[in-house]
C-alpha cells in the first residue's frame, strides 16, 4: 500500500516554512531552491516507498562523500555534469549559437593561477619518467582566423593518473600552464603522456558506481581553458586516440571534435632524446556577445587566482 501526504496542504505549508517562505529573511533564490528539493524528496521517497534505513544510509554516505572531497567526482559520474553541457548545448542551438570547439566538463581538479607563459611552455617537471610529449596548434575564431593573446589554460594528469595539489607529492603547478598565443594564435607545450585514471577504489564515488555495476574509469585526456578577449569563454579537453576508455568514460567527457590524434616521432625529434608523442589540436571559439561570455564559470575551485 503506497501512502502519499506530500501533496496535502499540510505537508505543502510545513515545506514552505522549513524553506523559509513564510517570512522575508534570507535569500529568496534559495528558498526556492530549497522548497523543490523538500517537495521533490518527499515524492521520491513516497513514490519508491523508501525505507528509514535507505534515507539513513543516503545521509551517511553524504556525509562520507563530503569527508572525502568526492562530490565533483559523483556527479561527474552520475553524468550530471555532462547533463549541463547537453543543457547548453541545446539552449545554444535555439539561440543559434554554434560552431567552434565543442564544450565538455571541467571536472572537480582545475587549480587557478598556473603561470603564465609566453606562446611556449613546459609543463612538466622533469621529475615524471613519462613519455615526452610536444602538443601544439593554434586558437582561431569561426572565420579560421587566428587569435591573439588567447590564454590556453592547460592542466592534466601525471603516468599515474594524478594532478598536482590533489596529489602531495607532485611540485607546485606541475603539469598546468597557461599559455599566451603568439601573434599567428600558436601556442606550443612540451610536457609528458598522461595516463587515464579511476576514482579511488576506497571512495564513496566507486562504492555508488559499483553498486549501479559500472567502471569508475576514464580515458587518457588533457584539460584546457581557452579564452580571449572579444570571444566565448570555452571549457574542454582533448581526450586521447587509442585510450580503451575513450568512448567508456566515467565521466562522459568524450565528444566527437575533442579527440585528439597521438602520433610519435622518433629519437632525437624536437631535439628531444627517446620516443616522443605528438599531438597537433586547434581551438576554435565563438565571439563574445557579452563580457559574461568571456568568463569562465565562478564555481569554487582549489585555489583561486594570484
Ligand atoms: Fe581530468
Amino acid at each position: 500500500m503506497t501512502v502519499r501526504i506530500s501533496h496535502s496542504a499540510e505537508v505543502r505549508s510545513f515545506f514552505e516554512h522549513a524553506a523559509g517562505l513564510t517570512h522575508d529573511q534570507g535569500n529568496p533564490r534559495l528558498k526556492q531552491i530549497v522548497l523543490r528539493i523538500l517537495q521533490d524528496s518527499a515524492k521520491l521517497i513516497e513514490d519508491l516507498a523508501i525505507s528509514d534505513d535507505e534515507f539513513w544510509t543516503a545521509v551517511d554516505y553524504l556525509n562520507r562523500l563530503g569527508a572525502r572531497g568526492e562530490a565533483g567526482l559523483l556527479v561527474a559520474g552520475l553524468g550530471i555534469e555532462h547533463f549541463l553541457d547537453l543543457l547548453s548545448d541545446a539552449r545554444d542551438q535555439l539561440t543559434g549559437r554554434t560552431g567552434g570547439t565543442p564544450r565538455t566538463i571541467e571536472g572537480p581538479l582545475y587549480v587557478a593561477g598556473a603561470p603564465l607563459c609566453e606562446g611556449e611552455a613546459r609543463l612538466d617537471d622533469g621529475l615524471d619518467p613519462g613519455t615526452p610529449m610536444l602538443l601544439q596548434g593554434k586558437v582561431l575564431d569561426l572565420d579560421g582566423q587566428p587569435i591573439a593573446g588567447a590564454i590556453v589554460d592547460v592542466w592534466h594528469a601525471n603516468t599515474r593518473g594524478l594532478y598536482s595539489y590533489f596529489d602531495p607529492s607532485q611540485s607546485e603547478y606541475n603539469l598546468r600552464r597557461r599559455i599566451r598565443t603568439d601573434a599567428q594564435g600558436r601556442y606550443r607545450a612540451r610536457s609528458i603522456v598522461p595516463s587515464g585514471y579511476g576514482c579511488p577504489a576506497d571512495g564513496p564515488t566507486q562504492q555508488c558506481l559499483d553498486q549501479l555495476g559500472r567502471h569508475g574509469q576514464r580515458p587518457a585526456h588533457i584539460h584546457f581553458f581557452i579564452s580571449a578577449p572579444g570571444h566565448r569563454h570555452l571549457t574542454t579537453q582533448i581526450n586521447l586516440s587509442g585510450d580503451q576508455y575513450l568512448w567508456d568514460d566515467f565521466a562522459y567527457a568524450t565528444r566527437d571534435g575533442l579527440i585528439g590524434e597521438v602520433t610519435f616521432a622518433e629519437d632525437g625529434a624536437h631535439g628531444i632524446a627517446g620516443r616522443i608523442a605528438e599531438l597537433n589540436f586547434d581551438f576554435r571559439l565563438q565571439q563574445a556577445t557579452s563580457s559574461d561570455d568571456e568568463q569562465r564559470s565562478l564555481r569554487p575551485r582549489a585555489l583561486q587566482d594570484h
